[in-house]
């Protein structure tokens, strides 16, 4: 079966046409990240507006490079959320029209739960029960994962999520948005250890994560005790890269500590990781220096990031276990609980 994979949760247009859930035809990603960098963030209204301009022109680059015709696409499927409400409409009726006009179903999929698959179909492996690590931009969850849509919370963020601190810290160093692979880069010339930041602890939630009292202690760094976000900074460009190191370091090493907990609690068969912040090398260093008795599987590079392939692959899998489409009134959802 042909799916095409629609993705427009935040900034990026993202359309793929994938074969029998694993096969990847073409994956085409149109990034609007240049565009937000003025705003040092998503600005969610002209996202939605950028959505509208790319959609079309990205469905027939995703189906040129796939070799594929309409009339060979048999499920549309499309990220339903959770995400910003502009973007989710645009990519939601672009779907739904496509669907009425082709006469193909529809599936609507979990953006979260997809970029779990994102791993699982990078490496063709399906073992569970499993751990599921998502760190992206907006999320940060670790799940249990019985099967492919049974998950169960183990722990998630109670502020930013972990690619959020990337940025915002990024924003502190005067570094351009997303600033997560920024931070990456200026931290390889800095020394992790040379500021004693200290990673958030929830109390009775072990698996839980906190990130704002870790950013405060990055800002007091850069602007001193009474800092204000606005206030120059009181640092040379040399102790940038060793506050970079510092919060990386301990930012990075807070998700694999409890990962790798989570996974030996749960007996876990495997590690899946997924979303923007699983680019990280260094993340990808410390993981493998645990030692952890079960695999890791990391997405391929075009898979890390928000793309429609792991839209499209993990769309034929929910289709098949329901034996039907979603109705064409399926709604956007701003939140999906993590269950
Ligand atoms: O998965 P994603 O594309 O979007 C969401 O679903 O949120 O992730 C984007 C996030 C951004 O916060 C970005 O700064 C972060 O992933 N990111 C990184 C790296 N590359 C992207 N964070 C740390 N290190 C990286 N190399
Ligand atoms: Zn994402």
């Amino acid at each position: 079966m042909n799916v095409l994979g629609i993705e427009t949760t935040c900034d990026e247009t993202a359309i793929s046409v994938v074969r029998n859930g694993v096969e990847i035809l073409s994956n085409v990603i149109s990034s609007q990240s240049d565009y937000h960098r003025q705003f040092n963030g998503v600005y969610p209204e002209m996202a939605a507006r950028q959505h509208v301009d790319l959609l079309i022109p990205t469905l027939e680059e995703a189906l040129t490079e796939a070799k594929v015709t309409k009339s060979e696409i048999d499920l549309i499927a499309v990220a339903k959320g959770p995400g910003l409400i502009g973007p989710l409409l645009i990519g939601l009726n672009g779907a739904k029209t496509l669907s009425l006009a082709w006469n193909v179903p529809l599936i609507g999929v979990n953006h979260v739960e997809a970029h779990l698959y994102g791993a699982m179909m990078s490496n063709q492996s399906f073992l569970f029960p499993s751990l599921g690590v998502v760190i992206s931009g907006g999320h940060t969850f670790l799940v249990k994962i019985s099967s492919v849509g049974n998950y169960e919370l183990i722990g998630t963020t109670v502020d930013d999520a972990i690619g959020e601190a990337f940025d915002k810290v990024a924003t502190l160093l005067d570094l351009p948005y997303p600033g997560g692979p920024e931070i990456e880069k200026l931290a390889k010339e800095g020394n992790p250890t040379a500021f004693p930041f200290k990673a958030g602890k929830v109390k009775k939630h072990p698996f839980d994560f906190s990130f704002s009292g870790l950013k405060t202690n990055v800002l007091y760094a850069i602007k001193g005790q009474n800092g204000l976000k606005e206030n120059a900074s009181l640092i040379s460009e040399e102790e940038k890269k060793d506050v970079a190191a510092s919060f990386q370091e301990v930012a990075l090493g807070d998700i694999c500590e409890k990962a790798a907990k989570a996974s030996q609690i749960f007996c876990s068969r495997a590690i899946y990781i997924g979303g923007g912040v699983s680019q990280n090398k260094r993340l990808r260093e410390m993981l493998d220096a645990k030692n952890l008795s079960c695999p890791i599987y990391w997405p391929k590079r075009d898979l890390c990031l928000d793309n429609g392939a792991m839209i499209a692959g993990l769309g034929l899998h929910l289709f098949q276990q329901k034996g039907e489409g979603d109705p064409l009134s399926l709604e956007p959802q701003t939140r999906i609980p993590m269950s």
